[in-house]
């Protein structure tokens, strides 16, 4: 198997594929790309491929609380990738002097759910409905 390509996100094909890996595991909250470009300039975003094959995205959003969220595309889970892109985000989210650690979830991620459970995520801290939504965004801080 080809060893995880992590990059960081600048304009261009990186912004293109992050967008996409978020947009198809946040369908409710889909980005346009200005949005993302926005989001560049606030927080440190990853994407991850596998050889050549785009596998996954990360956001960490600094702080002193700072918010860590790792995404897999569905036909490369439960191999391990998102517990690399974890350790990777956690470690920045680290160096940039968080004190506490959150994740949030949406709600119909099952696995989503587990993955922050045994990443050590049990305290639920917000549960945010969006208007007219059905499915709420939990976030949950780490131990
Ligand atoms: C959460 C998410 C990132 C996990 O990604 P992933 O690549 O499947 O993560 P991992 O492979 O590291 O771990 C997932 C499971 O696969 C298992 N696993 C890891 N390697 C494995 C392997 N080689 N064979 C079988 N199972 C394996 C892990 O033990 C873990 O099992 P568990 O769910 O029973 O604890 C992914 O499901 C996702 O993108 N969900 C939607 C976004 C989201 O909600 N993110 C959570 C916020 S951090």
């Amino acid at each position: 198997m080809s060893e995880l390509r992590i990059l960081a996100v600048s304009e261009g094909p990186t912004a293109d594929d992050w967008r996409h890996v978020h947009n198809v595991i946040i369908p409710a909250d889909a980005l346009s790309a200005d949005e993302v470009r926005e989001r560049i300039g606030r927080n440190r975003l990853h994407v991850a491929y596998r050889g050549d094959t785009l596998v996954g995205c990360t956001t960490v959003r600094p702080g002193a609380v700072a918010t860590v969220i790792v995404r897999v595309l569905a036909q490369y889970r439960r191999q391990g990738i998102g517990r690399q892109l974890h350790a990777m985000a956690l470690a920045e989210a680290r160096a940039l002097d968080a004190e506490r650690v959150e994740t949030i979830v949406w709600a119909s991620n099952v696995d989503g759910l587990r993955f922050a459970a045994a990443h050590g995520y049990a305290e639920e801290v917000d549960r945010y409905l969006p208007d007219g939504e059905d499915v709420p965004y939990i976030t949950l801080r780490r131990a």
